[in-house]
């Protein structure tokens, strides 16, 4: 897809995330219910959260990171999944008082914790997990673009700043064996994805894709990194 057709369709988005009367305060998805805070990336204006919810690997008995839980469906689907332990971050702290709400709502407070976060920065250095996982911000902007609501952070990565980082510091937060999965798009500028990939020593295969039910043209995917010198499976 074209720069400018991938750049109209995020402002789009971000126009329709932006529209307080087009949001309800409640949705429901994969037979679930969840509040929608204001501000917060809705689940519902597009199809990415479900796909990549039905997609992941939840490790039974294991632990899952999630970089951006936004409203936090699939924190929550994952410790209703069988993770026995669960962290859920944000950048946006709107997003972090929805995931909690969202948490208490379905009784996994026990197992998830909800924290405010850049990337990994609320973590311990040696806290480990059998899967990370980031449903990312896969747009990218002119370099002048400015982040100018928090609403902004979820469509939009310039110059894939995020996307290096999410990558260059995931070694520190994976267990040995640990799967480093992000939720992707054709949408996104995959020549600028391959190039920070392999900054950060890693390469990635696609794992799922599937097309938008209504945009023929979208297609959204599941990407897992690997070393770059482990040999391809
Ligand atoms: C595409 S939205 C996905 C939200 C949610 N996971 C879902 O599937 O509905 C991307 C999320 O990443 C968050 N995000 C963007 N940059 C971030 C960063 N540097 N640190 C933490 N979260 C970030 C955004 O605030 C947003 O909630």
């Amino acid at each position: 897809m074209s720069d400018e057709l991938s750049l109209t369709r995020g402002y789009n988005l971000l126009r329709m995330n932006a529209d307080t009367e087009k949001r309800a305060a409640t949705f429901t998805l994969g037979g679930r219910a969840y509040d929608l805070l204001e501000g917060v990336f809705s689940p519902t204006l597009c199809p990415s959260t479900e796909i990549y919810a039905q997609w992941l690997p939840y490790p039974a008995g294991g632990s899952f990171l999630e970089i951006g839980a936004g409203a936090g469906v699939i924190s929550v689907t994952a410790a209703l999944s069988g993770c026995a332990r669960v962290t859920a971050l944000d950048i946006n702290e709107t997003a972090v008082e929805n995931t909690r709400r969202n948490v208490a709502r379905h009784g996994v407070a026990d197992r998830v914790q909800v924290l405010h976060s850049d990337m990994y920065s609320a973590l311990d250095r040696q806290t480990r997990f059998d899967v990370v996982f980031w449903s990312s911000s896969f747009i990218e902007p002119p370099t002048d673009f400015a982040h100018e609501t928090p609403l902004h952070h979820a469509i939009f990565d310039p110059g894939y700043v995020m996307h290096q980082e999410f990558l260059r510091s995931a070694a520190d937060h994976l267990e040995p064996g640990g799967r480093l999965l992000l939720g992707y798009s054709n949408m996104g500028n995959r020549a600028l994805l391959t190039e920070v990939a392999g900054n950060a020593g890693l390469r990635f295969e696609q794992l799922h894709a599937a097309p938008h039910p209504q945009l023929a043209d979208v297609e959204y995917q599941l990407l897992e990194f690997h070393a770059a010198d482990r040999p391809a499976s």
